[in-house]
């Protein structure tokens, strides 16, 4: 009897993807959780009396580190740095401008949407092309692709 190997063997491969997609899921979720605890423990350093809005960011590179930053505000308001470039610059001068962003994660004292401001989409873009963004939208926790949230982002090389 001729057997159709297909048939036998799709349902069993079609059964380790979907274990390998829901794995790959809750890796995701972790990585989410993980960072948005450090980007929590950061928040409280924040230097914001003008805007009383604390925020905390932290960033995954490739290479697994994981490095946090806070917005620190200035009198001359123009001068704040928000916590998601903090984070960044913190780990260029920790571990030199080869560091690659794999995933940020931001959070805010205030429990309110926050993305990363048009600023930090440029800088998060110029170290993580690739990077996946967890933030909280008005509609509850999102997560976006760095080319959602920047389009047609500038580099020079
Ligand atoms: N801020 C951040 O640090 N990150 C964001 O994604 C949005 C805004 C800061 C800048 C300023 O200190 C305060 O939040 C209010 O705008």
């Amino acid at each position: 009897m001729a057997h159709d190997w297909r048939k036998l063997t799709e349902p069993i491969s079609q059964h380790f993807e979907e274990t390998l997609k829901a794995k790959k899921k809750k890796a995701a979720s972790g990585v989410r959780e993980e960072l948005e605890l450090a980007a929590k423990k950061v928040m409280k350093n924040a230097h914001a009396p003008y805007s009383n809005f604390h925020v905390g960011a932290a960033i995954l590179l490739t290479n697994g580190k994981i490095v946090t930053g806070c917005n620190v505000e200035n009198a001359s308001y123009g001068m704040t740095n928000c916590a998601e470039r903090t984070a960044i610059f913190s780990a260029v001068a920790q571990l030199g401008p080869k560091i690659e962003i794999k995933a940020v994660a931001v959070t805010n004292d205030h429990g309110v949407a926050c993305s990363p401001c048009g600023a930090c989409r440029q800088v998060i873009f110029e170290f993580g092309p690739n990077a996946t963004i967890y933030f909280q939208s008005a509609s509850g926790p999102k997560q976006a692709h760095i080319t959602e949230l920047l389009p047609e982002g500038f580099r020079l090389k």
